[in-house]
């Protein structure tokens, strides 16, 4: 059974093992590998002390998934989000990140933001269908915005407002 859980500091080897596997793929993160362990202790307690919009999908005690939503720092933008998520090979195609992006949407509106934008690589199809089930709207599209092993790759920017309503899951 595998359950979908706030963000807790005890889960940061977990989670970067988990973020390690997606980044390795190349393919759907900006990222190619995991940041140190050090790194994701210090930024899963600051989500902790500030009760992030950050959540983990967890079987036993493996991390299998995540979402989140952090907020722009700037005054004026500071009710913008960007959301961020994966879910491992093994356990895609099985609602996990429906779940995920639910808790992470309810949990980024009760904190006061209005508007969650992310971007994916336009060729990441799954995800994309996902974004656009909850009401994520197409923006722009980013030429070359993402490049691997030399290759450009364009990526979509998407955006989901507060205003639209409720979740269409
Ligand atoms: C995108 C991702 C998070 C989806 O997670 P998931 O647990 O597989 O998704 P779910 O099983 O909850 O499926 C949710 C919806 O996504 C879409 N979807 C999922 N897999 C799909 C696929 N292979 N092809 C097309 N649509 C797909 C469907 O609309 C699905 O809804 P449905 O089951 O009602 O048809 C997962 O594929 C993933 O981790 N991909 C690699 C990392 C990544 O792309 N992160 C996002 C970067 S922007």
């Amino acid at each position: 059974m595998v359950f979908v859980v706030p963000v807790q500091a005890r889960y940061a080897a977990s989670y970067r093992e988990c973020l390690d596997v997606v980044a390795r793929e190349q393919r759907y993160l900006a990222q190619i590998e995991a940041l140190p362990l050090e790194k994701i202790e210090g930024f899963l307690k600051d989500s902790v002390a500030t009760d992030a919009a950050q959540f983990f999908a967890v079987d036993g005690d493996r991390v299998v998934g995540w979402a989140d939503v952090f907020p722009a720092w700037a005054h004026a933008v500071s009710h913008c989000g960007t959301l961020g998520m994966g879910v491992a090979p093994a356990y895609r195609g099985q609602g996990l990140g429906k779940r995920l992006l639910q808790a992470c949407i309810e949990k980024a509106w009760q904190k006061g933001l209005t508007r969650i934008t992310l971007e994916a690589r336009a060729d990441n199809t799954a995800a994309i269908a996902l974004y656009e089930k909850f009401g994520f709207q197409h923006e722009a599209l980013m030429r070359n915005a993402m490049r691997f092993g030399g290759q450009y790759f364009s990526a979509v920017q998407m955006s989901l407002l507060r205003e639209q309503g409720p979740l269409r899951a």
